[in-house]
C-alpha cells in the first residue's frame, strides 16, 4: 500500500524519537520514499546521520544549509508528500502546530503540507493530560489531522501512564490502513492524454505550447494510486513517473496520440483528456532546415490536426466515462459546457487564464468541474496532487459507484 508514496516523517525533540529510526526503516522497507525533518532539539535524541543512512536522503533541519546557502522550500516539501508523520509529536510541537508557530522547518512544512497529516504524540503523562495538550489535540483534530492515539505504560519517568508513542509497526499499519482505504478503481482500467504535441516544421523548428504534464501525470498518479491500471499517452515532457501501475505511452504529435488513444480507448472504463493537443500542424513538414527568404514574410501552410476528445467522444461505449479539460480565457463556463456537449463527454475540467495559479507549467491549478447534468463543483487554488484528487473523486463517487 505505501509502495510509491512520498511520506516526510517530521521528528521532534522527545526520547521517543529512537522508536522513530524503526519507523523510517519500516516505511522505507515498505516500498516508501521517506523524507525526514528533524527539529533542532530532536537532533539531540537521534542523530541525522541515523536518519538520512535508514533513508538515503539528507535530513532537512533548517530553513538553510549554512555553508551553501542552499535553501530548503518547506513549501515544495509541503506540495511533495502524499502524507507527513510527525513522530514523536512532543507537547510543544503540538501546540505550535495548533496555533501556528511556524519557528522550525518542521511546523513550517506542515502548515504548507496538502497532504493528509498523522500526528503521533509521545509525552509524559501528566503533560499528556494537560488541558493545555488535550486543548491543542483538539485542535488539530479539528483542522482534519489524524492523531495516533499514545498508548499507556511505563514512560521514560519510569511514571506510569499515557503518553508512550505508539509502536512503529502499528503507525505504519494507520498509514497503510489510510491509503487501503482509498483502493476504489481497482480494477478500473484508464487512459489520459498528458502534455503538448510538438509538431514538426523542419528538422529544427516546431509548434508546440507551453503544457508541462503535470497536471495528467498528477491524476495518472492519483487512479494508479487508487488502485487503477493506467495508460499514460504523453507528449513530450520532463516528468516520469516510477509507478508500476501506469504505462507510459510517449508520442510525439497529434497524429501519433490520436493513433494510441484510438487503438486503446475501446477496453478502457475512464479516458481523461489531459493533453494540449496543437490544433493544427504544417501541411509540409521540410526534410532540410528552412533557410531564411528574400521576402520579410513566410506563410506556413497549417492542416487541422484530429481532435481527439471527440473521437472518443464519437465511439463511446455503455459505462465508459470520459473527462475533458478546457483552459479558458473569457465566458470560461459557457465555453466550457459547450465543449462538453460537442465532445460528447461526462465531465470537463475548467481552468483559466485569469486565475492566479492555474494552468501551465505551475504546480498548483484553481479548477471548476462542470458535468453533464449541470452540476458545477468549484475548488480553491491548491496542489495540482489534491486537483487530481478531487476529479478522481467525481469520477469514483458520481459516476463509477452509481
Ligand atoms: O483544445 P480544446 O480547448 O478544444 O480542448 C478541450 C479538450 O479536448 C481537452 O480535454 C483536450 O485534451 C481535448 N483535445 C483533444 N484533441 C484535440 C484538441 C483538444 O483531445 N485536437
Amino acid at each position: 500500500m505505501l509502495k510509491g508514496k512520498k511520506i516526510i516523517l517530521g521528528v521532534s525533540g522527545g526520547i521517543a524519537a529512537y522508536k522513530t529510526v524503526i519507523l523510517a526503516r519500516l516505511l522505507v522497507k515498505s516500498g516508501a520514499e521517506v523524507q525526514v525533518i528533524m527539529t533542532p532539539n530532536a537532533k539531540e535524541f537521534i542523530t541525522p546521520l541515523t536518519m538520512s543512512t535508514i533513508t538515503s536522503k539528507p535530513v532537512i533541519s533548517d530553513f538553510f544549509t549554512a555553508n551553501t546557502g542552499e535553501w530548503h522550500s518547506h513549501v515544495n516539501l509541503g506540495l511533495w508528500a502524499d502524507a507527513m508523520v510527525v513522530a514523536p509529536a512532543t507537547a510543544s510541537t503540538i501546540a505550535k502546530m495548533a496555533h501556528g508557530v511556524a519557528d522550525n522547518m518542521l511546523i513550517t512544512t506542515y502548515l504548507s503540507s496538502k497532504s493528509p497529516i498523522f500526528v503521533a504524540p509521545a509525552m509524559d503523562l501528566d503533560m499528556m493530560r494537560h488541558p493545555t495538550t488535550v486543548h491543542n489535540l483538539e485542535l488539530l483534530k479539528s483542522y482534519g489531522n489524524h492523531v495516533i492515539e499514545p498508548t499507556e505504560g511505563e514512560l521514560a519517568s519510569h511514571l506510569v501512564g499515557k503518553g508512550r508513542m505508539e509502536e512503529p509497526e502499528n503507525i505504519l499499519k494507520v498509514l497503510s490502513d489510510y491509503f487501503a482505504t482509498t483502493e476504489d478503481m481497482a480494477g478500473r482500467r484508464v487512459l489520459i492524454t498528458a502534455g503538448p504535441t510538438v509538431e514538426n516544421i523542419d528538422p529544427v523548428r516546431f509548434i508546440s505550447n507551453h503544457s508541462s504534464g503535470k497536471m495528467g501525470y498528477a491524476i495518472a498518479e492519483e487512479c494508479a494510486n487508487r488502485g487503477a491500471e493506467v495508460t499514460l499517452v504523453s507528449g513530450p515532457v520532463s516528468l516520469s513517473t516510477a509507478n508500476e501501475r501506469i504505462t507510459v505511452v510517449p508520442v510525439t504529435t497529434a497524429i501519433e496520440m490520436h493513433e494510441s488513444v484510438m487503438a486503446r480507448c475501446e477496453e478502457s472504463d475512464v479516458v481523461v483528456l489531459c493533453a494540449a493537443v496543437a490544433d493544427y500542424r504544417a501541411e509540409q513538414v521540410c526534410d532540410k532546415k528552412m533557410k531564411r527568404g528574400s521576402t520579410n514574410t513566410l506563410t506556413i501552410k497549417l492542416v487541422e490536426n484530429p481532435d481527439i476528445a471527440k473521437a472518443v467522444g464519437a465511439k463511446r461505449h455503455d459505462g465508459q466515462i470520459l473527462v475533458g479539460f478546457a483552459l479558458e480565457t473569457d465566458n470560461e463556463e459557457e465555453h466550457a459546457r459547450a465543449k462538453l456537449e460537442k465532445k460528447n463527454l461526462d465531465m470537463i475540467v475548467l481552468n483559466s487564464l485569469q486565475d492566479k495559479g492555474a494552468g501551465f507549467g505551475t504546480d498548483t491549478n484553481k479548477v471548476k468541474i462542470l458535468e453533464r447534468n449541470g452540476a458545477i463543483n468549484a475548488y480553491e487554488c491548491k496542489s495540482k496532487k489534491m486537483v487530481a484528487k478531487d476529479i478522481v473523486d467525481i469520477v469514483v463517487n458520481n459516476y463509477l459507484k452509481k
